[in-house]
């Protein structure tokens, strides 16, 4: 390959990494990869300056502008750090630093101080006579966008400085970062209600900020931590008594901030925060460090894209290469076939890896793995390990490239590649063990039917006794034959049977997610409950009356309609209603429900007397309205208690939006 081929080889490869990660929110190669192909072109670009082109992705620091937000030019341009993930580069950065400032004889003469590089979204806070006046996101590094409103739900920012020995004017800049707790907390909220999950704290940090709705941003938990103050005024000479001060002034600067003389500290300071990092409530993706004198850092200056006082120091994906031992094929709840690729156990990031799923066909197939192969397994994103690649040169000799099966492990049965989807299915539904299975542990799952006792283990020992071929059998269990059992005794037989009489009072709504309706998750079974109102109508109803239903679509209807053409279903449905689970909304809920509101967005704020907030929040919603945070243009009206805040109430009015108080509203739902 000659060198202008390299270079743009590697251009249209990080292109479409680039698409993969910015706009499909998908990684689809680790960053330490993604850092070494972009080192190289921007190597082969350097020495080959007649190669260059300005549209090459070496020259793009990423934007991210939303619409919505007004854009505002920083007045010192957003740069980025050059990094690396070796100790040795940094070392050498620090004797660079020395020989520039014209110290050759390398000891102790550069201070530098160490920190940790925060995982998240960087921030530039504008203050000016210790107030807070603007806040701007990194945008392209020139211009981002305004999102002050957000920035000041989070409570850790300070809006008025405390002290009085900070500049009248000065910027500060900082990265906003959601904790492992709120991530962990949203993504749990967003797997319940269907929602995409966020691939990692960063994501999540960024998308929050952007937010429209700054109510929701504040629910969420942003955080964030400072390390950089620039002004005219200065209050010291060096960047650690400037962050202290800004400590003092009440930002959070981090503790681990550390000043050091030598390169034997920086390189003990990487080892122990190596080790300190994994206990920290919030992501870091490495260390920064940084040329403490300011004098010194003006000295030493910058590069087009960042300042040659810095560097940060990244750490690599943990890594381990372990050998393949055989790819088994399991078969989910809805028939789909996942390969997964059972490892030599293997340690990694403090646990032992032996298993890790391999996803689909093209997967297996674009990682080229032959039987046996030697496998990289990286802990990304501290969570699920993820196979990454081969290691060719260990490949034994004679093996073949892992086939796909073209038949269901568990059944036997010719399986078929659904349309426009990678995946395999077996379309034995009724007849296919684990399919059967997966339908029981479905069925008696916490958000489903919600039965103790029965799990995972249970269902397929349920299952395989004989005592059970599907869900209704449920409800027949008697304890004296739970009891006969293996691995069953008086206690788990007693919880099973309670269990299963307590979740004949689960709602209808839950009752049609437990059935294992293709495509109908918790949101749709809400709205087909509420749409329905009793399992009959559902029974009867023709696909255009189904798609009439708010969010059910042609895919959705026709899923139901297939599901309620097996007559085995329907007798599974019969027999449900006979032992006593709810198969319509109670009486009291139809009552209550209209369609008053529907199309209205109203906020409630204040204090009420008649019902509570909670309850005026549910009586909009029965009623079709729409809860909302914040007053907005779209805003329908308020509902207004005592003591709404001034700030809202002079909003309301600037917008038009009209206000009105409990009896007229409770008056409106009586019309
Ligand atoms: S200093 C001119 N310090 O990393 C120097 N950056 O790759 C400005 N970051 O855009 C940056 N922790 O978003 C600095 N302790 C830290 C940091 C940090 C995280 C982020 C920041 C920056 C990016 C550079």
């Amino acid at each position: 390959m000659s060198i202008s081929e390299r270079i743009n080889w590697l251009r249209s490869e990080l292109n479409r990494h680039n698409h993969a990660y910015y706009v499909e929110n998908n990684p689809t190669i680790s960053d330490y990869d993604y850092d070494m192909m972009m080192k190289e072109l921007e190597r082969l670009e350097r020495e080959n300056p007649e190669l260059d082109d300005p549209l090459s992705p070496s020259h793009r620091v990423g934007s991210d502008i939303t619409k919505g937000f007004t854009q505002v030019t920083h007045v010192h341009p957003m740069l980025s750090l050059g990094n690396t993930y070796s100790m040795e580069e940094v070392d050498e950065w620090v004797r660079r630093c020395d020989e520039s400032l014209g110290n050759t004889d390398g000891l102790k003469s550069v201070s530098v101080v160490g920190e940790m590089k925060f995982d998240g979204t960087s921030i530039s806070l504008i203050y000016e006579n210790g107030r807070l006046v603007r806040a701007v996101t990194r945008g392209d590094g020139e211009k981002g966008d305004d999102v002050t409103d957000n920035i000041k739900t989070i409570r850790s920012i300070p809006l008025v400085l405390h002290g009085d020995d900070y500049p009248k004017a000065f910027e500060i800049r900082g990265e906003i970062v959601l904790p492992w707790k709120a991530f962990d907390r949203l993504n749990e909220e967003r797997a319940f209600n269907e929602e995409p999950l966020f691939a990692n704290p960063r994501n999540a940090a960024s998308g929050t900020l952007k937010l429209q709705n700054s109510a929701e941003v504040s629910r969420r938990g942003l955080d964030a931590y400072f390390y950089y103050l620039i002004s005219d005024e200065l209050p010291c000479d060096n960047h650690y008594d400037n962050m202290t001060k800004a400590r003092s002034w009440g930002f959070k600067v981090s503790d681990l901030m550390t000043l050091m003389d030598s390169i034997e500290d920086v390189d003990s300071f990487i080892k122990r925060l190596d080790e300190e990092r994994r206990h920290l409530p919030v992501a870091t993706d490495g260390l920064v460090f940084k040329v403490n004198n300011i004098r010194q850092q003006l000295n030493l200056g910058y590069t087009s894209k960042s300042p040659r006082w810095a560097i940060a120091y990244k750490f690599a994906a943990e890594r381990a290469v372990t050998r393949l031992r055989f790819v088994s094929f399991e078969v989910g709840r809805m028939g789909i076939v996942t390969p997964v690729a059972n490892l030599e156990p293997v340690l990694l990031s403090g646990t032992i890896v032996k298993r890790a799923s391999l996803h689909n066909e093209d997967i297996v197939r674009s990682l080229g793995i032959y039987e046996h192969d030697m496998l990289y397994v990286e802990k990304g994103g501290e969570i699920i390990p993820k196979i990454t690649g081969v290691d060719e040169n260990e490949r034994e000799k004679g093996t073949v490239p892992v086939k796909f099966v073209t038949h269901c492990p568990a059944c036997g049965t010719a399986l078929i590649r659904i349309p426009g989807e990678a995946s395999w299915q077996c379309p034995n539904k009724y007849g296919c063990r684990p399919q059967m299975i997966g339908r029981i542990e479905h069925f008696v799952g916490r958000h489903a039917m919600d039965i103790e006792g029965v799990g995972e283990e249970n269902s397929a020992l349920l299952f395989d006794s004989g005592l059970i071929r599907n869900i209704s059998d449920l409800y027949t269990l008697k304890q004296e034959k739970l009891e006969m059992l293996d691995r069953v005794g008086p206690r788990t037989a007693q919880r099973i049977v309670d269990g299963v009489e307590a979740s004949k009072s689960v709602p209808f709504d839950r009752v049609i997610y437990a059935l294992s309706i293709p495509f109908v998750g918790e949101t749709v079974a809400r709205k087909l409950a509420r749409g329905v109102k009793n399992i009959d109508t559902l029974i009867s109803m023709s696909r255009d009356e189904l798609t009439s239903i708010d969010d059910i679509g042609p895919k959705i209807a026709d899923a139901i309609i297939d599901y309620l053409s097996v007559p085995g279903n329907i007798e599974i449905i019969n027999r449900l209603r006979d032992y006593g689970v709810s198969m319509a909304l109670p009486e009291e809920d139809m009552e209550e429900r209209s369609d008053i509101l529907t199309g209205k967005t109203i906020v409630i704020s204040g204090v009420f007397s008649i019902h509570s907030r909670e309850e005026y929040k549910d009586l909009i919603e029965k009623n079709g309205g729409k809860n909302s945070g914040s007053i907005s243009k779209k805003t329908t009206f308020v509902l207004a208690g005592d003591n709404m805040g001034p700030s809202k109430l002079e909003k309301a009015r600037s917008l038009g939006v009209p206000v009105i108080n409990e009896t007229e509203f409770l008056k409106m739902l009586e019309g």
